[in-house]
């Protein structure tokens, strides 16, 4: 086996700007810019991203190997997020990694983002044993996926269009959010009755998700609140946001029950922007305790994007000698 490294790590995928550095499997730090600009636009302006990711690039991985006490010389590779995500966006990524190796004479790393989110469970202890079942759930993706190792992961089943971030996002627009609105829906939720108000939860068939239902059902249930009261969402968004945000979690924890009898395996954890839900987070721990799993949750930082987790999928790739050659490009689709 390998010696264990020194790693950089980019992450550039969507609308973070994060490097971290990784030494012999500890994770020394996750420095993140999150680019603030896309607010105004209700959604992630690809091209404006890329330009942010540029201009954030230099200094963050700076900041990164100034504050591990690492000089460029000490780094054994380079790992980068190669997809999924926005091609401008990785891009930046890809070519920043892709000069900085061959500056340094250091073999390159190329991370699936999606497999990243599920390592990001081996950053601290204590983390699942192998076989696990992971829940991943973020703003592009929402993935069952059977993890059979650090570098073997099966996907199980997953959404057939919209992504359960991107319903939250979606339905936080219309209560008259800014982007990324999951956020909003989660702290609105606290204060209010998860059981104030029903919406039908799509179910399709074997361990597929569909949120696409749910987006379009709430929109005419605001549509016609909104009729009958114009000020029906002011005087109920805590009540509707967490009515919203207990759907979505009963429908995610549909399949998830499914997966787990199906697969016979009771370590279950979550991963990805959506995995920050407090919601979740409680229902997920109250769920365990009922049905006897063993439950994972990551720490908030290294829920949403995060190079920590790019980092630390890299050690391992390092470990099992997977290096990726001069020629890769950024992949905008999932690898696992
Ligand atoms: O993993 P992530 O940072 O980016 C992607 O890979 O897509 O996930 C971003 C998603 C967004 O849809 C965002 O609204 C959602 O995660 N998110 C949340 C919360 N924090 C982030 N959704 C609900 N509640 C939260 N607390
Ligand atoms: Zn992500």
């Amino acid at each position: 086996m390998a010696k264990a490294p020194t790693i950089l790590a980019i992450e550039s995928s969507c609308d973070e700007t994060s490097a971290a550095v990784v030494h012999q499997g500890k994770v020394l730090n996750n420095i993140i810019a999150t680019q603030a600009i896309h607010k105004n636009y209700g959604g992630v302006v690809p091209e404006l991203a890329s330009r942010a990711h540029i201009s954030n690039i230099v200094p963050v991985v700076d900041t990164a190997l100034k504050k591990a006490g690492i000089k460029q010389h000490q780094l054994d590779a380079i790992a980068f997020t190669r997809g999924p995500g926005l091609l401008g966006s990785l891009l930046v990524g890809t070519s920043f990694a892709k000069a900085m190796a061959l500056s340094l004479h250091i073999p390159l790393i190329a991370v699936d983002h999606m497999e990243a989110h599920v390592l990001a469970h081996f950053i601290n202890t204590p983390h699942p044993e192998f076989p696990f079942i992971c829940l991943t759930v973020s703003g592009g993706h929402t993935q069952l996926v059977l993890v059979k190792d650090y570098l073997d992961m099966q996907v199980i089943g997953k959404t057939r269009d919209d992504a359960v971030g991107e319903a939250f996002d979606k339905i936080a627009k219309l209560l008259g959010f800014p982007y990324p609105g999951g956020p909003m829906i989660d702290e609105h939720a606290l204060q209010g009755n998860r059981l104030a108000y029903v919406f039908p939860q799509t179910n399709i068939s074997d361990l597929d998700y569909s949120f696409s239902g749910i987006k379009t059902a709430i929109r005419y249930f605001l549509r016609d609140a909104l009729v009958a009261d114009p000020d029906f969402i002011k005087d109920n968004l805590p009540d509707i946001c967490a009515s919203v945000q207990h759907t979505l979690v009963q429908m995610l924890f549909q399949k998830l029950k499914t997966a787990v009898k199906q697969y016979n395996i009771s370590q279950v954890a979550i991963a990805g922007g959506v995995s920050a839900n407090t919601g979740l987070r409680q229902a997920l721990q109250e769920l365990g305790k009922l049905q006897h799993w063993q439950v994972f949750i990551p720490d908030f930082q290294y829920c949403t994007d995060n190079a920590a987790m790019i980092a630390i999928t890299g050690h391992y790739k390092y470990l099992a000698g997977q290096f990726a050659d001069m020629k890769v490009g950024p992949e905008p689709r999932s690898q696992i």
